[in-house]
C-alpha cells in the first residue's frame, strides 16, 4: 500500500516534501509573492514553493531593479507572506549586500529573516564565489535555494537582461555551480533564463530539484514572478512569459468605473447607506 500523499492532502510542503516530487517526477509549482492577501491566494490556489523574491524592489517598489531593497524590507514582506501562507513552503530572497560580504554577514541576515519572518528558508544567488556564505547558513540549520543563470543582483556586470549560459565556458561553470550547490546540501536552485538543454543536462545531473525561469520545459519544477503571471506587470513581454490573466485590464476598469460612480453621485446608493 502506497503511504505517498497526494497534493491535496499534504497539509505543509517541506524540504522532503519537494524532494519527493521531483523523485517521482511531478512537476513543482512555485509563485512569488510579497504580501498576506496575494499569499493567501497564492497558497489557496495550490502552490508548492511561494518565494518571496527580491523582485519586491521592482513589482512593488516600483525599482528599476532588484538591488536597492533592504533586509529591513524583505523581513517585512516575509512576514506578511508567511501570515497568509498555511500550506506552502516559504523561501526568502537574501537581499544584495546581504550576503556577499563574508559569511558572518550572510549567516545573521539568515538568521534575522527566519527568526523574524517566520519563513522556512532563503534563497541567495551565484555559486562557488558564495559558497562560504551558503555553508555557513547552512551550518545553522536554514535551507537554501540557490539562484543561478541570470542572477538580477549582477545585472551592472551583466549590462544585459538576455539569455545567460549559451556559451560553453559559462554553461560549464554553470554546471560546476549547480553541482556544487547540491555536494553542499542545497534543497534546490532556480535556474534563471538559460536555455533549455542545459537545464535538461543539470537536472539530470543534480538529485536535487531545480526550478526554472525562462529556462524551458526540463526543470523540475517551475516559477513565475506572481504580478506577470496575472497581467498586473504590462509592460513586461519576455518570451518565457505565460498570462495568465489580464488583471491590468480588470483593475483599471473596475478603479474607472468607481471614478464614474463616485462623480455621478451613483454611488453609494441608498441600500449602501446607514
Ligand atoms: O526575486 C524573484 O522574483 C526571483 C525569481 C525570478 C526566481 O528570484
Amino acid at each position: 500500500m502506497s503511504t505517498q500523499l497526494s497534493s491535496a492532502e499534504i497539509k505543509r510542503v517541506t524540504t522532503h516534501v519537494i524532494q519527493e516530487m521531483k523523485n517521482r517526477g511531478e512537476k513543482i509549482s512555485a509563485l512569488t509573492a510579497y504580501d498576506y492577501s496575494m499569499a493567501r491566494i497564492v497558497d489557496g490556489a495550490g502552490i508548492d514553493i511561494i518565494l518571496v523574491g527580491d523582485s519586491a524592489s521592482n513589482v512593488i517598489a516600483g525599482h528599476e531593479t532588484t538591488l536597492p531593497i533592504t533586509l529591513d524590507q524583505m523581513i517585512y514582506h516575509a512576514q506578511s507572506v508567511v501570515r497568509g501562507a498555511k500550506r506552502a513552503f516559504v523561501v526568502v530572497d537574501l537581499p544584495f549586500g546581504s550576503y556577499q560580504g563574508n559569511s558572518e554577514e550572510a549567516l545573521r541576515s539568515a538568521i534575522r529573516i527566519m527568526k523574524e519572518s517566520g519563513a522556512h528558508a532563503v534563497k541567495l544567488e551565484g555559486g562557488l564565489e558564495v559558497k562560504e556564505s551558503i555553508v555557513r547558513v547552512l551550518s545553522a540549520g536554514v535551507p537554501v535555494m540557490g539562484h543561478l543563470g541570470l542572477t538580477p543582483q549582477s545585472i551592472y556586470k551583466f549590462g544585459t537582461y538576455t539569455v545567460r549560459a549559451k556559451e560553453e565556458t559559462e554553461a560549464e561553470k554553470l554546471m560546476q555551480d549547480a553541482k556544487m550547490l547540491e555536494e553542499v546540501g542545497c534543497f534546490g536552485m532556480v535556474l534563471e533564463k538559460i536555455p533549455a538543454a542545459l537545464t535538461k543536462k543539470v537536472s539530470a545531473s543534480v538529485n536535487i530539484p531545480t526550478i526554472g525561469i525562462g529556462a524551458g520545459p526540463h526543470a523540475d519544477g517551475q516559477i513565475l514572478v506572481l504580478h506577470d503571471l496575472l497581467g498586473i506587470t504590462k509592460e513586461f513581454k519576455p518570451r518565457f512569459l505565460r498570462r495568465y490573466a489580464d488583471l491590468h485590464t480588470i483593475m483599471n476598469d473596475a478603479i474607472a468605473n468607481y471614478v464614474k460612480d463616485v462623480k455621478s453621485n451613483d454611488f453609494p446608493n441608498i441600500k449602501e447607506s446607514y
